[in-house]
């Protein structure tokens, strides 16, 4: 796991882009809960700090809409595409993920 923000810094309902170990990752914030992702949409690129929060646990993407679930990157409206998602630790207000 390796540090990657103070969460105080993710805001609700908002987006942090962040760079770790030379990786671009977005963190999102919804309704409290953090979660760590690639920055770029699956489908075609689409930088995903554009994407839109509408529902917790869910975010669209700018381009072209399509929903996927921050838990585990599912897409609900084209399953062949999967958003890389990252396990997010919260150790006090730091915010930790694994890349891997
Ligand atoms: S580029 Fe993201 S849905 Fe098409």
């Amino acid at each position: 796991m390796v540090f990657a923000a103070k969460n105080a810094e993710i805001p609700e309902w908002g987006k942090k882009l962040v760079e770790v170990e030379g990786q671009s990752i977005l963190l999102v914030k919804t309704k409290g809960a953090v979660y760590a992702l690639e920055r770029e949409c699956p489908h075609q690129g689409a930088p995903m700090e554009g994407a839109f929060l509408k529902e917790a646990g869910r975010i669209s993407c700018p381009r072209h809409g399509y929903r996927f679930d921050l838990a585990t990157g599912a897409c609900e409206d084209r399953p062949e595409f999967t958003l890389r998602v990252y396990p997010v630790e919260l150790r006090g207000d730091d915010v930790y993920v694994e890349i891997g």
